[in-house]
C-alpha cells in the first residue's frame, strides 16, 4: 500500500499512482456481492464533524464506514465544547484520545485544515472547505466516468457555472489534467477567475461554444451563501442554464454530470435531470464505494495495528 497522507486536504496531497488506487479499489468494492471486513487487531472508530450542512457527502461517508464495518461516531458541533470555544485543533485531539482514527471534516472555512498538516492531531479527510477543495467529491466523479466507459484522454471537460466559489471545481482543476482532460470553465465574468496561465484551461462565457466543444459537461449550482455583497445575475437560466432541447439538439451523447444540491430551473431543467444523459444519480451511488476505498486506503497506511482482512 502506498504511503498515503495523513491529511487528504486536496487533491494535490495524492500522487497519480494513489489515485489509481483508490479508483481501482473502489471499482473492486463496487463489484463484491459481499462487502463486509474484518478486523483482527481492533475496530477502526471514524468520526465525521460537519460544521456546515450537508446530505450526500455526509451520509456516503456514514455508509461507507458502516459498511466497512468500523464504528461511527456522528460527531455533532452544535452540541460539542466547540460551542464552549475549544479550538478544532484540541478538539481533534480529544477525539484521537478517544481513540477515533480518522475524523471527516466539512468546514465553511477555506484552508482551516492546513494547519493540520504539519503535525496531525488525527488522520483527516476534507469532506469539503469553503470555496477551497471537495477532493472525495472531485474523486468520485472521475470514477463515475471509468465505470461508464468514458474516457477523459483528449477530452473537453466543461464545468459551467459558478466556478470561483466552487469547491469541488477547484479539486477537479486539479485532477483532470492527470487523466488527460482538457478543462473549460464557462459562466458570467462574475462566476469565473479574471485569466488563468494554466495552458490546460480555457475559459468561455459562450454557451454555444459549450454546446460545440465539450465532451463531457459538469454544471454547478450558483453559491449565493458565499456571495456576500456580488449582485445576482438576473436571467441566468436564459444564457447560462442547460435544457434537455440543448443537448438533444447536439451530434454527440454529452454526458452530463452535477455535483448536487442542483437549482432545477436555474443551471438545469428538470427534464435533463431525469435524461438519459444524466449521471447525478449514480455519483451518488459511486461515492459510497469511493469513499470506502479512500476511508480504507487511509486507514490501512501506517497504522500497523489497523488490518483489514476480506471475508471470504
Ligand atoms: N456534493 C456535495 O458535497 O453535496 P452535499 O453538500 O449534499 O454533501
Amino acid at each position: 500500500m502506498e504511503n498515503f497522507p495523513s491529511v487528504l486536504e486536496s487533491i494535490k496531497d495524492l500522487n497519480k499512482r494513489q489515485i489509481d488506487g483508490v479508483l481501482n479499489l473502489a471499482h473492486k468494492l463496487k463489484n463484491r456481492s459481499d462487502t463486509r471486513f474484518s478486523f483482527p487487531n481492533k475496530t477502526p472508530i471514524i468520526a465525521t464533524s460537519f460544521l456546515e450542512n450537508s446530505t450526500r457527502t455526509k451520509h456516503s461517508f456514514e455508509i461507507a464506514i458502516s459498511k466497512l464495518g468500523c464504528t461511527y461516531i456522528d460527531f455533532d458541533a452544535e452540541t460539542s465544547s466547540l460551542k464552549k470555544g475549544e479550538t478544532l485543533k484540541q478538539t481533534l485531539l480529544t477525539l484521537n484520545d478517544q481513540g477515533v482514527d480518522l475524523c471527516v471534516i466539512r468546514t465553511s472555512v477555506s484552508n482551516q485544515l492546513s494547519e493540520f498538516k504539519e503535525q496531525p492531531p488525527i488522520k483527516i479527510i476534507n469532506g469539503g472547505d469553503g470555496t477551497n477543495e471537495h477532493p472525495t467529491q472531485a474523486l468520485l466523479d472521475v470514477f463515475t466516468l471509468i465505470e461508464n466507459n468514458i474516457s477523459l484522454e483528449g477530452k473537453v471537460f466543461c464545468i459551467a457555472g459558478d466556478n470561483i466559489h466552487s469547491r469541488v471545481g477547484h479539486s477537479l482543476i486539479e485532477l483532470l489534467p492527470q487523466f488527460g482532460a482538457k478543462v473549460l470553465l464557462f459562466g458570467p465574468k462574475e462566476y469565473l477567475p479574471n485569466i488563468t496561465t494554466d495552458k490546460n484551461i480555457t475559459i468561455t462565457h459562450s454557451r454555444d461554444e459549450v454546446l460545440e466543444k465539450a465532451d463531457i459537461l459538469y454544471l454547478l449550482r450558483i453559491q449565493t451563501e458565499r456571495h456576500g455583497n456580488l449582485k445576482s445575475i438576473e436571467n441566468y437560466s436564459e444564457q447560462y442554464g442547460f435544457t434537455l432541447k440543448m443537448i438533444e439538439a447536439l451530434n454527440k451523447k454529452l454526458p452530463v454530470l452535477h455535483p448536487g444540491p442542483a437549482n432545477i430551473g436555474v443551471e438545469i431543467c428538470e427534464e435533463l435531470i431525469n435524461s438519459k444523459y444524466y449521471l447525478g444519480h449514480e455519483q451518488v451511488r459511486n461515492s459510497i464505494y469511493l469513499r470506502m476505498a479512500l476511508v480504507q486506503s487511509m486507514l490501512q497506511n501506517g497504522a500497523k495495528n489497523i488490518g483489514f482482512e476480506e471475508n471470504t
